[in-house]
C-alpha cells in the first residue's frame, strides 16, 4: 500500500510525542488528588475543554464549546461537508490516562498533519472540512447516563433526561446551568446528516485480543449494543440478631444471588458480557438484615436481539430468585444504545491506512468487534462510523494502568492520517 502522507517517521513520532506528553498534561486535571477523575459538567470538564480548545487553535482550527459542553474544531472551508474525528474527555472514577484522550489528541494531530500537507502545496486540499470533536459525556459517570455528549450533537437528546441526578442529588438541568449552558438551546449543538461526511475515532482497544494477537493496530467491524440497569432488591431490615433464618428477607442475599446468576447466564452466551459494578446494602449496619439493596447492571451483546434474550433470561431468574427469598425487586433502565455496525466503506480505509504502516505484502490486520462503548454509537445515527483500534498491553482499561506506548500511537497516527487521506481519494 503506498504511502499517501506527505511527512517523515519523524514528524509522525513528534507528534506521537507530544500526544503522550499531552496525555500526561490532561491527567492532572481532575478532581481527585492521586486518581483520574474527570465528569460531565464539572470544574474539570470546563478546563480539559480549555486545553482541548488551544491545541486545535494551534493546528488552524476554528474552535467553540457547543450546547452540550462538547469542545469542536473545524478546520477548512465553512461551505463543505465535514469529517468529524474524535473521541472524549471525560472518564471513569479512577481512570486511566488515554480511554478517549488519546482519540481526541490523535485527531488534533491528523489536523496538523494535513495542515502541514496543505501548506507544503498550495495546490493540494481534501475534498471536505475536518472538525474534531472532543466528547464531554462518554462514560455517564456523572448521571449514570451515557453518552450525553455525543447523544446532544446527533440530535437524539431525550427531555426526560434533565430530571437525572447525580450522586448528591444534583440534577442534569441544575448541572448545565452552574456549568454556564442553557438547557433550552441543547437542541443547537444537533448536527445534521448532509452536514458530515462520516466520523472516524481512534481508541485503546479495552480488551487483549490485539495484545494476544502480537498486533499493534485493528479495523472495528461493530460497536456492542448496551443496556445498563439500576436494580432493587426490597426485603426486610431486622435484628441480626434476634430474626431466625426462616423469618429473614434479606435483600443483600437476594442481590448477591442475582448477581452471581447474570454471570451464570452470560458466561454460557457468546459474545454477551454482563456486570454488576455497583452494589450497596441499606441500612448498612453490621447488626441489621439487610432490607434493601440497591445495584447495577451492564448488559452488552453483539446483536441487539441476543442481548434482549439474555436480557428477558435474567429478568425470569431474578423472579424465581426473589420469590424463593420472600423478596420484591424492580429495574430501572438507565441506558439502552443499539450495536451499530462500522460502515463497510469507512472500515475499508481504515485498512486501507493500517497497511499503509506495514510492508508490502503483510497480512490484512485484524478486525475485531468493540465490546467496550463509544461515542460512535450515538453519532451513528447521523454518520458512518469507523474506528480504529490500538493495542492496549494487558487489556486493561477502566483502571490506572491503562496504557498505549508511544510507538503504537505513533503507527496509529500514521493510519489514521492514510485512513483520511485514502477517504479523501475516494470521495473525489
Ligand atoms: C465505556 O467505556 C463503556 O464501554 O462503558
Ligand atoms: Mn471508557
Ligand atoms: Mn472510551
Amino acid at each position: 500500500m503506498p504511502t499517501l502522507l506527505r511527512l517523515t517517521p519523524d514528524d509522525v513520532a513528534r507528534s506521537a510525542r507530544r500526544v503522550m506528553a499531552r496525555c500526561d498534561e490532561l491527567a492532572l486535571v481532575t478532581a481527585e488528588r492521586g486518581h483520574i477523575e474527570r465528569v460531565y459538567l464539572s470544574p474539570e470538564h470546563a478546563r480539559v475543554n480549555r486545553l482541548a480548545a488551544e491545541w486545535m487553535r494551534e493546528v488552524g482550527m476554528r474552535t467553540w464549546q457547543d450546547a452540550a459542553g462538547n469542545q469542536v474544531g473545524r478546520y477548512g472551508p465553512d461551505d463543505l461537508p465535514a469529517l468529524m474525528l474524535g473521541s472524549h474527555l471525560d472518564t471513569v472514577p479512577d481512570a486511566g490516562r488515554f480511554d478517549g484522550i488519546v482519540g481526541v489528541l490523535m485527531a488534533i494531530e491528523v489536523v496538523r498533519m494535513m495542515r502541514h500537507a496543505a501548506l507544503a502545496d498550495p495546490d493540494w486540499r481534501l475534498p471536505f472540512a475536518l472538525e474534531v470533536v472532543a466528547f464531554s459525556d462518554e462514560e455517564g459517570t456523572r448521571f449514570g447516563k451515557a453518552l450525553l455528549g455525543s447523544s446532544a450533537v446527533a440530535g437524539s437528546w431525550n427531555d426526560e433526561w434533565w430530571a437525572l441526578e447525580d450522586g448528591d442529588g444534583t440534577s442534569l438541568r441544575q448541572a448545565f446551568l452552574e456549568f454556564g449552558l442553557d438547557p433550552g438551546r441543547v437542541g443547537e449543538a444537533a448536527r445534521r446528516p448532509d452536514e458530515l461526511i462520516g466520523y472516524l475515532e481512534a481508541h485503546i482497544e479495552q480488551g487483549p485480543e490485539l495484545d494476544r494477537r502480537g498486533e499493534s493496530l485493528a479495523v472495528v467491524s461493530s460497536i456492542a449494543s448496551a443496556r445498563r440497569f439500576q436494580l432493587v432488591v426490597e426485603g426486610e431490615a431486622r435484628h441480626a440478631g434476634g430474626t431466625p433464618y426462616d423469618m429473614r428477607r434479606d435483600a443483600l442475599l437476594g442481590a448477591s444471588e442475582a448477581a452471581l446468576s447474570v454471570e451464570r447466564i452470560c458466561r454460557g452466551e457468546h459474545h454477551i458480557i454482563g456486570t454488576v459494578g455497583q452494589f450497596e446494602a441499606y441500612p448498612g449496619a453490621v447488626n441489621i438484615v439487610p432490607g434493601e439493596t440497591r445495584f447495577s447492571l451492564d448488559l452488552r451483546g453483539e446483536f441487539d436481539g441476543e442481548r434482549d434474550r439474555v436480557w428477558d433470561r435474567i429478568s425470569h431468574e431474578l423472579d424465581d430468585i426473589m420469590g424463593r427469598r420472600g423478596l420484591r425487586w424492580r429495574a430501572h433502565e438507565v441506558h439502552s444504545a443499539p450495536a451499530v455496525l462500522c460502515s463497510p466503506l469507512l472500515q475499508d480505509v481504515i485498512r486501507q491506512g493500517i497497511m499503509a504502516t506495514r510492508p508490502v505484502g503483510a497480512d490484512d490486520p485484524a478486525v475485531i468487534f468493540s465490546r467496550a462503548g463509544h461515542d460512535g454509537m450515538a453519532i451513528g445515527a447521523i454518520a458512518d462510523v469507523g474506528m480504529l483500534f490500538l493495542r492496549n498491553p494487558d487489556g486493561i482499561s477502566h483502571h490506572p494502568d491503562e496504557f498505549v506506548s508511544g510507538g503504537d500511537v505513533a503507527a496509529g497516527l500514521r493510519a489514521f492520517g492514510e485512513a483520511v487521506l485514502h477517504l479523501a481519494h475516494e470521495s473525489r
